[in-house]
């Protein structure tokens, strides 16, 4: 699940490059829920060329339906914005929650507090969910993130990844196609960036105790 109550961060440029990820690097069935009712990810998967690796979408937000039987791996797209008992429902179905943060003093205060309240409001079982977080749209290296590299820290929630400031990821959001999909040429850049991150994902450490 990629999530963070701010809009913009990149929770649906980090969900649907994931989706392609498993879809095209991993060859696995890959369904991708969409909980924002601005439909990104859903946008994304309609422009997405029939010659590409299925993605199976769903418009979560309007229609409660299941990913299929032979899914492997669910990518949820979290809604901005979302509080209480809302939030408590939706963190559940996740095993592992990915939290985009953008290199901004005001968005950095804004995801400690939220992964505070994630944490300590109880919404989050560290047991059965994995947190990790993602710098995003990184411009050169910034050291606005120290604040927040340390209360991480504290918390033992990993910093798993920088992604840098890119037209790939615009290009990735118009084309319907992840970073995965592009020519290595363009972006091999990111793929190094990604590697971190996927190879988190890829190790038990990403999977709550439950699931291990
Ligand atoms: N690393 C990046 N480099 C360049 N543009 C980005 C990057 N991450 C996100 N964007 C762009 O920023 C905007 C917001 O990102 P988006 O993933 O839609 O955020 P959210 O889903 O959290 O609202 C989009 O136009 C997206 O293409
Ligand atoms: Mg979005």
């Amino acid at each position: 699940m990629v999530l963070n109550t701010k809009g913009g961060c990149g929770k649906s440029t980090v969900a649907t490059n994931l989706a392609s990820y498993f879809a095209y690097e991993q060859e696995l069935n890959v369904a991708l829920e969409d909980f924002d009712p601005q439909g990104s990810s859903m946008d994304w998967l309609q422009a997405r060329p029939d010659y590409y690796p299925e993605i199976k979408g769903i418009r979560a937000y309007q229609d409660p339906a299941r990913a299929p039987k032979n899914t492997d791996v669910v990518i949820i797209d979290a809604p901005a914005a979302t509080y209480g008992k809302d939030m408590s429902s939706l963190v559940r179905r996740a095993d592992t929650i990915l939290i985009p943060v953008l290199p901004s003093p005001i968005d950095i205060r804004a995801a400690a507090q939220f992964i505070h309240d994630l944490l300590l409001q109880g919404k989050v079982s560290r047991k059965q969910t994995r947190i990790a977080v993602v710098a995003n749209r990184v411009r050169e290296n910034t050291r606005v993130y120290h604040t927040l590299e340390k209360f991480l820290k504290s918390l033992k929630i990993p910093f798993i990844a920088t992604l840098r400031d890119t037209q790939n990821y615009i290009r990735s959001a118009e084309q319907g196609i992840g970073i995965f999909e592009m020519a290595p040429s363009s972006v091999y850049k990111d793929l190094e960036q990604w590697e971190r991150l996927t190879r988190w994902l890829r190790s038990k450490r990403s999977l709550p105790e439950a699931a291990k």
